[in-house]
């Protein structure tokens, strides 16, 4: 459930009209509800209810300070897999104590920076990562508390780009080595063990390879434990998937995914952290865009928007499907006609959606994408040199740009001349 919805026959975003923010920020923009990021977190709270949890945010999916700061006011931990990200999290106002590192190639000075800012745990992903870790650690008089990811080998049955779990994959340690390598970690003076991790993969739409991966890991703790580790927490990942088309997707809900939890994992006594992305900002916004152009082809017919491949890759990207709808809601008889919807950007690729049946539409009209909170604007480019595209935050009536759409100056501003091209300098 989110929180766009028709209101007079215009699609608000909570209590706001979406042409009336079209018309003050200029299309294409991106749109998030205050209300849906809250009821999504909330759910994964109260799914988890009297576990000792927290739910640390994948702050890949949407990384834009403002969210990230509504969260963390509800409570919410935060994942990250950078030192960009990690900063963005600092500037929100979260502890180091509530950010969990993940990622397979974590820098000594990612590492640096986050030991010295406090971090609640690194999720370790290989032997290298690990010495490199108790190395940077005991240089600086610290020992960095850790997780070992471990690779389960499961078949998330997703995207092959976006499953992570299986032993092809390039995530986590596979979890036959995972007793040597917990040895070789308690053997290290700068680190100390306080878990496990695991990540399966994203937008998984059956609860089967949770279940399976679960079971897997409550057999680890067990042996680890046996073996005198101290494993306090489980770090399960994120990757509960969405429904993208509201008419036929069901993708299981956080209130089963927290039974699962409790049923395979509540024994063990472990603190549980999970890290969802998607599940609680993909359908907290929506990328608001103008047809430029309709345009009839010899056999298809073109709805060419304002909005390209660079501001949402998900079509492009994973043959992703996002709902497009009509800003202004058309009468439930009228005509409907075949669209394949466009961007401007010079490849085939730069193709949102064809065939789809929408209302008769024309230059200035505007149309949203829905499910697009999450890996929507945290992906985009400047190819082509079109600029980002803004970000705005709707909290119940009220509304506020939360990224600027940079000008032209600054974009241009970033190239520099080498003294050899400089007009200016030439002579000097
Ligand atoms: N934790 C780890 C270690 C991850 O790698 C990811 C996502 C998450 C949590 C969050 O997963 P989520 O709950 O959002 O499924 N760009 C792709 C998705 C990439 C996901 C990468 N990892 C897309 O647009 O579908």
């Amino acid at each position: 459930m989110d929180h766009f919805l028709y209101r007079g026959g215009v699609l608000h975003a909570e209590g706001v009209a979406l042409p009336q923010i079209a018309a003050s920020v200029g299309t294409p923009f991106y749109v998030y509800s205050t209300a849906t990021l809250t009821r999504h977190y909330q759910l994964f709270h109260d799914a988890l209810g009297d576990l000792p949890h927290l739910v640390c945010f994948s702050v890949k999916s949407l990384s834009n300070i403002a969210v990230l700061k509504t969260l963390a006011g509800l409570g919410a931990g935060m994942d990250v897999v950078s030192g960009g990200e990690y900063r963005r999290a600092r500037a929100a106002g979260v502890p180091g104590d509530n950010i969990v590192f993940s990622g397979v190639g974590k820098t000594v000075e990612e590492m640096r920076l986050t030991l010295d800012g406090g971090i609640r745990q690194f999720n370790v992903e290989s032997e290298a990562e690990m010495a490199a870790l108790n190395a940077v650690a005991l240089s600086m008089g610290k020992v960095a508390p850790i997780t070992v990811r471990v690779n389960p080998d499961v078949d998330a049955k997703t995207h092959a780009k976006i499953a992570t779990g299986k032993k092809e994959n390039k995530f986590g340690i596979p979890i036959s080595r995972a007793r040597e390598v917990y040895a070789l970690a308690a053997s290290l003076p700068g680190l100390r063990v306080v878990g496990v991790d695991v990540h399966i993969g994203s937008q998984l739409t059956d609860l089967a390879p949770f279940a399976q991966a679960f079971e897997k890991l409550a057999e680890l703790v067990v042996q680890l434990r046996a073996d005198g580790h101290g494993i306090e927490r489980l770090d399960l990942g994120g990757g509960l998937g969405i429904p993208y088309a509201q008419s036929n997707d069901t993708p299981p809900l956080p209130q089963d995914y927290g039974a699962l939890v409790r049923e395979k994992l509540g024994h063990l006594g472990c603190e549980i952290e999970i890290e969802p992305g998607r599940l609680i900002s993909g359908n907290a916004g929506l990328l608001v865009a103008s047809v430029i152009y309709a345009k009839s082809g010899e056999e298809r017919d073109f709805l060419i928007l304002d909005a390209a491949m660079n501001d949402l890759v998900r079509p492009s990207m994973y043959d992703a499907h996002h709902d497009v709808v009509p800003v202004i809601e058309p009468a439930p008889a009228s005509e409907r006609h075949s669209y394949d919807v466009v961007g401007p950007v010079c490849e085939t690729g730069d193709t949102f959606a064809r065939g789809r049946a929408l209302p008769l539409l024309d230059a200035g009209d505007l149309v949203a994408f829905r499910s697009a909170g999450a890996y929507g604007a945290v992906m985009a480019s400047e190819y082509n040199t079109r600029p980002l595209v803004p970000e705005v935050l709707v909290h119940g009536d009220h509304y506020a740009v939360i990224r600027e759409r940079p000008s032209y100056e600054e974009i241009l501003g970033r190239d520099r001349l080498p003294a050899w091209l400089d007009d200016s300098r030439k002579d000097a």
